[in-house]
């Protein structure tokens, strides 16, 4: 079988592997589809701090389960499944308090442990779940990045009267504002490119603010009759972002998701947090998310078609990977078919 492999930084390339083999508790899964995120991107470049070498990645990624382990008892041979790629040891602290996606010894498929861009894979009974009826595989490969939205929300306690900005209207900021509006709270979205901000308004974003050409500060203020955001959801990754949203762009008692993961620092005034009260929240990966993003789907309240701008085979990875590099203006979301 082949699998697609970054073998060091900046070398991407197609390799024959060995079938893998199932443990008792494994399903053996034939990979349709699969989602290529910023951050295989950023394994791709060598700029992922998680990562190791050399690695299959791919994170989002769903198919047809092929065999079954012996001790598997809820799927078999043809069930059509998407994967969570969270692998967690289920004994450290985190795991004991039901936040497993932050686990001490957290392994990722497709970062740290090999991923989904391969055409056959081997993942635990407990990572898979069963696909909706009529959902196509490109659209399916969309379920991780949305548990991604299903977990911050959740974070950042969104509420229906909350005024929200999210900052960032790449695919996660898009799939955010997804999450947020079918809530029913009013969401601004913040990028540099108007084609970005395009498709945020074309997903019913109430606001859309080029912070290139706009007064960020004075869209918010009127936006929110003065408060400033309740919820911030900073999707961007910049970290002088973050600092704008914490020193002017919060209301008091405001929320602030952080996910970006970069590694420099901020320079953040403490007086900001502490006299606003600001509640400043990470998070990562999704906490058992899949079930509330199966239900989405379910209710065709998500629209995964308007964020995939485009379709490879999984033999053109190497073109595909060039162009989210090349032209991030027209480049959302790219699905690899197996
Ligand atoms: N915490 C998690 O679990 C998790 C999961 C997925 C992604 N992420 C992170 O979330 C962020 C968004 O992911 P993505 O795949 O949508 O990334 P992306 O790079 O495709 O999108 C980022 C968007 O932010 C915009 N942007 C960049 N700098 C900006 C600035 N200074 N001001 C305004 N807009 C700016 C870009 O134009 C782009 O549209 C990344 O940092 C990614 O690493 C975190
Ligand atoms: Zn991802
Ligand atoms: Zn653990």
């Amino acid at each position: 079988m082949k699998a697609i492999v970054i073998k060091k930084p900046g070398e991407l390339c197609i390799e024959d592997r060995e079938m893998p083999v199932i443990t008792a508790s494994q399903v053996l899964v034939r990979v349709k589809a699969a989602g290529i995120c910023g951050s295989d991107v950023h394994i791709y470049h060598g700029k992922n701090a998680f990562a190791t070498y050399p690695r299959i990645v791919g994170h989002e990624f769903v198919g047809e389960v092929v065999s079954t382990g012996a001790l598997v008892t809820k799927f078999s041979e043809g069930n059509s499944v998407v994967v969570d790629p969270v692998l967690s040891c289920g004994t450290c602290y985190s795991c004991k308090i039901g936040r497993h996606n932050v686990c001490k010894n957290l392994h990722v498929m497709g970062v740290h442990e090999d991923g989904g861009f391969q055409e056959y894979v081997a993942v635990e009974e407990k990572q898979l779940y069963i696909l909706p009826d009529g959902i196509s595989w490109e659209h399916a490969a969309m379920i991780e990045p949305y548990s991604i939205a299903a977990q911050v929300i959740n974070r950042g306690k969104l509420a229906e009267d909350d005024h929200v900005l999210i900052c960032g209207a790449g695919p996660i900021g898009l799939v955010i504002l997804q999450a947020v509006k079918q809530s029913g709270a009013k969401a601004a979205v913040m990028d540099i490119l108007d084609k970005r901000l395009d498709m945020a308004k074309n997903l019913g974003a109430d606001c859309v603010i080029n912070s290139k050409t706009m007064n960020v500060k004075e869209v918010i203020r009127n936006f929110t009759n003065n408060d400033g955001a309740s919820l911030i959801f900073e999707a961007t990754g910049n970290i002088h972002v973050l600092e704008t949203c914490i020193h002017e762009l919060t209301a008091p008692a405001g929320r602030i998701v952080v996910l970006g993961f970069g590694q420099e620092p901020a320079s953040i005034p403490q007086i900001d947090i502490m006299s606003k009260e600001l509640d400043i929240l990470g998070t990562r990966l999704n906490n058992h998310r899949f079930p509330q993003v199966l239900d989405w789907f379910k209710k065709g309240i998500v629209y995964p078609e308007k964020i995939i701008s485009h379709v490879f085979k999984f033999e053109d990875a190497e073109k595909a990977f060039a162009l989210t590099q090349a032209n991030p203006e027209d480049v959302c979301k790219i699905v690899l078919k197996f």
